[in-house]
């Protein structure tokens, strides 16, 4: 969810005003993908490299995603979306943690939509918290391990890759962004800022994804 700070600079408004933007197009989105009957939607919120940010920033966006947790409750219980977590919680502020750990734990039991909320979460970080779980569960062992076995040691083993990455704001790059599970993700890039992306938009994206041919390192579609 990118273009946030950029959306309120271009309108001699203040970064935050931008990130106030960003969390309406992320209510609008998350509405748009269930009724198109996405099955999980995951939304990078915070990375690890984020807390560079100044502390006012980063305070306005915790605070954001503790008001976005609240205000959504009742929306994911009327359509049964399920909240869950990639990242290491136990770098969160600990009401945040609280908070994600409460709306996570009430919506458990929906079977409608995941949605994913990436929070103090880093590729390379999930990489080498896997590591230490794999090494503290003593896994491992003559050398006998598989990609499959890693897989286990992520935070969410369950959730499928994801097949679609879409970029706001014109970046190419990944970010650190799901980088075991977005290895094979197909990429979608706009140059229009998160604020401004729309419900068309992401229609777009999923057209244009439906058209991509996937191969998978062969030969065969
Ligand atoms: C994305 O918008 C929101 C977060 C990373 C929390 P940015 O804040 O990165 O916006 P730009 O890149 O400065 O425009
Ligand atoms: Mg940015």
């Amino acid at each position: 969810m990118d273009g946030n700070g950029r959306w309120a600079q271009g309108r001699n408004q203040i970064r935050t005003q931008g990130h106030l933007e960003g969390l309406k197009t992320a209510k609008r989105i998350v509405k748009a993908a269930s009724d198109l009957g996405v099955s999980f939607l995951t939304l990078y919120v915070f990375s690890t490299e984020n807390w560079k940010r100044t502390a006012e920033e980063v305070g306005f966006i915790m605070g954001l995603v503790r008001q976005y947790l609240r205000e959504e409750l009742n929306f994911y219980r009327e359509n049964r979306i399920r909240i869950r977590h990639y990242g290491d919680a136990g770098g969160l502020p600990s009401d945040i943690a609280e908070e994600l750990r409460e709306a996570c734990e009430d919506t458990r039991h929906f079977d409608g939509m995941q949605v994913i909320l990436a929070l103090n979460y880093g590729g390379r970080d999930e990489i080498v918290r896997a590591i230490r779980k794999l090494l503290a569960a003593g896994a491992g062992k003559n050398g006998e391990f598989s990609e499959e076995d890693f897989r286990h040691y992520l935070d969410n083993p369950d959730i499928p890759d994801p097949d679609l990455i879409i970029r706001t704001a014109g970046e190419f790059r990944t970010s650190n962004f799901l980088l075991w599970e977005g290895a094979y993700a197909e990429y979608w890039i706009t140059e229009k800022l998160w604020p401004d992306f729309t419900e068309e938009d992401f229609k777009a994206a999923l057209t244009q994804f439906r058209g991509r041919k996937r191969r998978y390192g062969g030969t065969k579609v």
